[in-house]
């Protein structure tokens, strides 16, 4: 949900930090700040992006060794400079910034009012501080006893880094729910929300685990549990390249990852789809075959892109593997008291892998002795760690905002798994086995074809920029990837759309089409084209504006729409990787038309780590 960034060693703490929080706001980005620890505690927050905090601080003491610094997306209190992070507590002794939400912490603050402490913003977090300061001075305890108690008392979910003024070389950091990183230098230590403000000092990290404390020093990190047992920290490598979190010369993030999905899917398939061999090896279902073969009934639990990711997988699931399949929001599954039998197989899909709804769903589900397996991106991350077994998208750091190549890597993995699980119950023929995996071999080849020339997209985005209401339609496979254009254009350019199976049009919403209404058709060659073509002429009857995405070779469907977005031919199962891009390209470039900053587009987070 937020960025935090912590530092302690050798160099000027101030630019370590800034540059990392530069690098998370894209996680969210109301306001920014940082705190810096020398003969005392200096603490600067603004407002707005992180440049108007840079802005701020100029001229300003930024001398300091250890210091930590946060971008954050409002849940308590709304974007102010006084609601930024880092608080300081009522002593002007503490300083702590906060990724999460504090459930009970007005209790807490009616406390601490009683006893005449005052609070300078509206946040859960500056409350949380003082709760810590407090039963540290009535304690007359050290601050990492008075932390370890505060969090044992508080509900809700939280990254937290804490220092103090008497202390400049120390931080102190916990996490429940809001993920932490410790970058491992030489007399140096880095602190993050994720390895990107991290990557170019060291590869050497350790993924902090919920209800874990970490004391941090130049020279020391000591992890402990909440019942004070010192944890032995496991120092992984990371394995992405600084390269990969850079623009690399384009405008954005979002552009620059739309055209890097030839090679991502392709990284994806890679070592798994072994087309000589007619073999798909993916050790994550090999180790639990007969849990997957044997699942009564399969729940997917995702959001946004992700749940539109789940809703193919389960026509994918269904037709090749014959196992039936529900997908949930993951917000509305974990409250809704979901009846889970033991054997039932729980698929999460995530980007990021931290996404709070997901999570804790997860944690519902595995409560109730259901199977984990979880579709993930991030390396290392919360969902990744808690599910029994997955399987990575291998699409490298998603830095944008709105999700693309993460999606994409998610069908891969999703189309890789319904197939190995089809073959191996024998509820998919041999040949059907054999044309798939051959199909999905090709994908990257195709998507480079789609991404070779976008111009016309371009014109497209141009022409109809104005809109103020777009409706997505598809069928069956494509019906799912209606949904995801749909959102991919609200998130991106801010104009209303929505998603609908095609057919649906005609029980109510077609009642929405004239001439000023544009709709697009995802309407690529498949076992659903027949009825397509007539839901097209549905709306052209209605003088409806008609942009379709059509098969290359397609003259029907390009002969009836105003505008057409070609994809190469491909088997219905997987063609949603291919008839997204045009989707991705459209919802980009209406953004631009409109100036809208689509990497970080008003109101959104790269990870919803809060419910
Ligand atoms: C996707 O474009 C959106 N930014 C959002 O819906 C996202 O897919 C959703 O928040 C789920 O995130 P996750 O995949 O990291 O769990
Ligand atoms: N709940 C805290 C606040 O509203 C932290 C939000 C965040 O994760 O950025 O300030």
């Amino acid at each position: 949900m937020c960025g935090i960034v912590g530092y302690t060693g050798g160099k000027e703490a101030y630019p370590v930090i800034l540059k990392g929080l530069k690098r998370l706001e894209y996680r969210g980005y109301d306001s920014s700040g940082v705190a810096l620890i020398n003969s005392g505690l200096k603490v600067y927050k603004k407002k707005g992006k992180v440049a108007e905090l840079e802005e701020s601080v100029i001229g300003k003491d930024l001398h300091a060794h250890v210091g930590i610094g946060h971008t954050r997306w409002a849940t308590h209190g709304e974007p102010s400079d006084r609601n930024a992070h880092p608080h300081v507590s009522n002593s002007g002794e503490l300083a702590m910034i906060h990724n999460g939400i504090i459930e009970n912490y007005v209790p807490i603050k009616n406390d601490l009012l009683k006893k005449g402490y005052t609070f300078s913003s509206d946040t859960d977090t500056e409350v949380l501080l003082n709760f810590i300061e407090d039963i540290k001075k009535n304690n007359n305890c050290t601050l990492e006893e008075a932390l370890r108690i505060a969090l044992k008392r508080i509900v809700g979910a939280y990254c937290i880094l804490l220092v103090a003024a008497d202390d400049p070389e120390t931080i102190i950091a916990a996490r429940k729910g809001s993920p932490l990183v410790i970058g491992i230098g030489k007399g140096e230590h880095f602190l993050a929300s994720d390895a990107s403000p991290i990557i170019e000092y060291t590869k050497e990290v350790v993924y902090v685990n919920d209800y874990e404390i970490a004391i941090v020093r130049p020279n020391e990190l000591i992890l402990k549990n909440l019942g004070n047992e010192k944890q032995t920290p496991f120092i992984t490598k990371l394995d992405m390249e600084l390269a990969a979190i850079e623009k690399g010369g384009y405008d954005h993030f979002m552009i620059k990852e739309i055209h890097e999905q030839s090679d991502t899917i392709h990284d994806c398939l890679r070592g798994r789809l072994l087309v000589e061999q007619s073999q798909i090896v993916m050790s994550g279902i090999e180790d639990h075959l007969e849990a997957l073969t044997h699942a009564q009934r399969m729940v997917i639990v995702a959001c946004g892109t992700s749940w539109h990711a789940g809703l193919i997988a389960e026509y994918m699931i269904e037709e090749l593997c014959r196992i039936p399949v529900e997908v949930e929001y993951a917000s509305e599954f974990r409250y809704r008291n979901p009846i889970i039998h033991k054997g039932d197989v729980i698929i999460a899909i995530s980007q990021s892998g931290e996404t709070a709804d997901t999570l804790v769903a997860l944690e519902k589900a595995k409560e109730q002795g259901a199977f984990i397996f979880g579709v993930v991106n991030a390396v290392g991350s919360s969902i990744a760690r808690i599910s029994h077994a997955g399987a990575y998208t291998h699409a490298g750091p998603e830095i944008g905002v709105a999700s693309t190549k993460a999606f994409t890597g998610q069908l891969a993995v999703l189309a890789m798994m319904a197939l190995k699980i089809g073959y191996s119950k024998g509820t998919i023929s041999h040949e059907r086995y054999l044309k798939l995996i051959n199909e999905l071999d090709a994908i990257p080849e195709k998507v480079t074809e789609i991404l070779q020339d976008t111009s016309n997209i371009q014109a497209i985005a141009t022409k109809y920029k104005d809109a103020h209401d777009f409706l997505f339609l598809g069928r069956g496979y494509n019906f799912p990837v209606a949904l995801e254009g749909a959102l991919k254009l609200k998130e991106i350019s801010y104009i209303h759309a929505e998603g609908y199976p095609a057919a649906e049009m005609k029980h109510g919403p077609i009642a929405l089409v004239d001439e000023n209404l544009p709709v697009v058709f995802v309407a690529t060659k498949d076992s659903y084209y027949e009825k397509i073509v007539s839901n097209v002429q549905e709306i052209k009857a209605r003088k409806g504006k008609v942009i379709a995405i059509a098969t290359t070779s397609d003259t029907v469907i390009s002969s009836m729409a105003d505008d057409t977005m070609f994809v190469p031919d491909t088997d219905e199962v997987i063609a949603p990787l291919l008839s997204v891009i045009p989707l991705q390209l459209l919802s980009y470039y209406v953004g631009i038309a409109k100036g809208i900053d689509v990497d970080k587009p008003r109101n959104l987070a790269k990870s919803v780590t809060v419910e």
